[in-house]
C-alpha cells in the first residue's frame, strides 16, 4: 500500500512511521511526503530515508480547494491509498475529505473530543485534569473530529511540568500511530482478499 504523510514541522511521527516500516512492522511504503513549509525538519528526515517530497506553500493559492487540488494530482500519480496527517498545520478542503473519505487519518495529542485545537497538551496541563492522552482518528470535515481508531491515556502526575507531559505524550504517539497504520493496512488487505 502506498502511503502519503503530510507534515509541517519536526516530523517525529513521520520518523516513527518510517522506522516501523523499516523494521517490517507495517506492510506499506511511504511513497510521498507532502509539506507546506520548506523549512520543516521533516523534509530532512524524508530525504534521509530516500522518500520523495512534494513541498508547496499554500500561500500562492486563492482557495483551500485550489491548493488541495494540486496535492490530489500528486497523490493520484503515485496511487496513494492512505493519507497520514502528522503535524500538518492546515485544514483540508471538504472536497479533498470527500475524495479520500475513510482514507485520511490524523493524530491528536489529547483524548478527543477533549482539548481540540493546536494547544491540546498545554490546555490539558492547565485544566487540572489527571489524565489526557493521544487519539488517532479518521478525518472528516470538522477540525479534530471523525471516527476514532485508537486512543491511549497518559496520566498527568503532580510533578509533571508541561515539558515532561509533552515528552510522555510524544512517546505514546510514536507507538500509537504506527499501530493504527498497521491496523488500517491489515484491514485493507483483508478486504481485498475477501473480494
Ligand atoms: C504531534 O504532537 C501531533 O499529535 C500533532 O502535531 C504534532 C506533530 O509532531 N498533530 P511531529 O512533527 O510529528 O514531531
Amino acid at each position: 500500500m502506498n502511503i502519503a504523510v503530510f507534515v509541517s514541522g519536526n516530523g517525529t511521527n513521520l520518523q516513527a512511521i518510517i522506522d516501523a516500516i523499516s523494521r517490517g512492522e507495517i506492510n506499506a511504503k511511504v511513497s510521498l511526503v507532502v509539506c507546506n513549509n520548506e523549512a520543516a525538519y521533516a523534509l530532512t528526515r524524508a530525504k534521509k530515508a530516500g522518500i520523495e517530497t512534494f513541498v508547496k506553500s499554500h500561500k500562492g493559492f486563492k482557495t483551500r480547494a485550489d491548493y488541495d487540488r494540486e496535492i490530489t494530482k500528486e497523490l493520484k500519480k503515485r496511487n496513494i491509498e492512505l493519507v497520514v496527517l502528522a503535524g500538518f498545520m492546515r485544514l483540508l478542503s471538504p472536497n479533498f475529505v470527500k475524495k479520500y473519505r475513510n482514507k485520511i487519518i490524523n493524530i491528536h495529542p489529547s483524548l478527543l473530543p477533549a482539548f481540540k485545537g493546536t494547544h491540546a497538551i498545554k490546555d490539558a496541563f492547565e485544566s487540572g485534569e489527571k489524565t489526557t492522552g493521544v487519539t488517532v482518528h479518521f478525518v472528516d470535515e470538522e477540525l479534530d473530529h471523525g471516527p476514532i481508531i485508537l486512543q491511549e491515556k497518559v496520566n498527568i502526575e503532580k510533578n509533571d511540568t508541561l515539558e515532561t507531559l509533552e515528552e510522555k505524550i510524544h512517546k505514546v504517539e510514536h507507538k500509537l500511530y504506527p499501530k493504527a497504520i498497521k491496523l488500517f493496512v491489515r484491514r485493507q488487505s483483508d478486504n481485498v482478499n475477501e473480494d
